[in-house]
């Protein structure tokens, strides 16, 4: 069994008439956190919408685990135990967070189904789930929604969670609810996979980093390696952690 669980290779992604993956190279060691950081207008989203089927890609290869995903479809790719939580959360906002929680699990045909050992331990990573649970969600905080798009992706065990900037426009308290949330979850063993604009959140998590730029990946090895080099930082983000 390899240690990546999730391999891009060679992937490019035209939308239109635009060419906008130009060859991305992308590992995702299994039982790590790995941090996609770059610019914006780097290529973050379309890497994940790409991975997910959402945009297929023109030339290259997704593989996950055992399986060669680059043609397959999106709730094909999300049935091997793939969540994905979008920029926008997805959130329906006329229903309750409790029937946002139902939707996601996709096993339980009413609450009282939904594994209640599981559904305790995502109130203790995120306690406004459990606080507003017969509220409409569109009553939520930003952080809140956030949270609930999280809690939602994890309703059942999956193998990979990726998640396009949790931080962003958060306060910073929310932020680190949101930090410890996410360090809970790497403990609990699932392989993350996160897009970050918040370079301290992206330092404090982060097991390893792929920095990408004009649709490639240019740097990828540990956080550790990454933020200890403040020249590179400087090259690809602009700034320095
Ligand atoms: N639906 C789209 N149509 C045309 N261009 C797009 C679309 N989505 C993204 N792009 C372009 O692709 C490039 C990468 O975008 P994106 O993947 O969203 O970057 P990031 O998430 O790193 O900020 C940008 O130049 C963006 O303008
Ligand atoms: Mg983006």
């Amino acid at each position: 069994m390899s240690d990546n669980l999730l391999v891009l290779e060679g992937v490019h992604t035209h939308i239109a008439a635009y060419h906008i993956l130009h060859g991305v190279d992308l590992t995702v060691p299994r039982g790590q956190l790995t941090m996609l950081l770059g610019r914006n207008g780097a290529g973050k989203t379309t890497t994940l919408r790409t991975i997910m089927g959402l945009w297929q890609a023109s030339e290259g290869r997704v593989r996950f685990g055992e399986n060669d995903i680059t043609a397959w479809r999106t709730p094909d790719i999300a049935g091997l135990g793939i969540a994905y939580v979008p920029e926008n959360m997805g959130i329906f906002s006329d229903l309750s967070v409790k029937e946002n929680m139902l939707l996601a699990a996709r096993g339980a045909k009413n609450a009282e189904r939904m594994d209640a050992g599981r559904l305790e331990w995502i109130f203790g990573l995120f306690p406004a789930v459990k606080t507003f649970w017969n509220h409409p969600a569109g009553k939520l905080s930003g952080g809140q929604k956030q949270m609930l798009a999280v809690a939602r992706a994890i309703v059942e065990p999956r193998q990979l969670l990726i998640v396009d900037e949790p931080s962003k426009g958060l306060a910073p308290a929310i932020i680190n609810n949101m930090i410890d949330a996410f360090s809970e979850l790497k403990r609990s063993g699932v392989t993350i996979l996160l897009v970050e604009q918040n370079i301290a959140f992206a330092q404090r998590l982060g097991d390893t980093v792929a920095v990408m730029d004009n649709g490639r990946v240019m740097h990828s090895g540990t956080m550790a390696d990454f933020a200890a080099d403040e020249a590179l930082q400087q090259s690809l983000l602009g700034l320095a952690l």
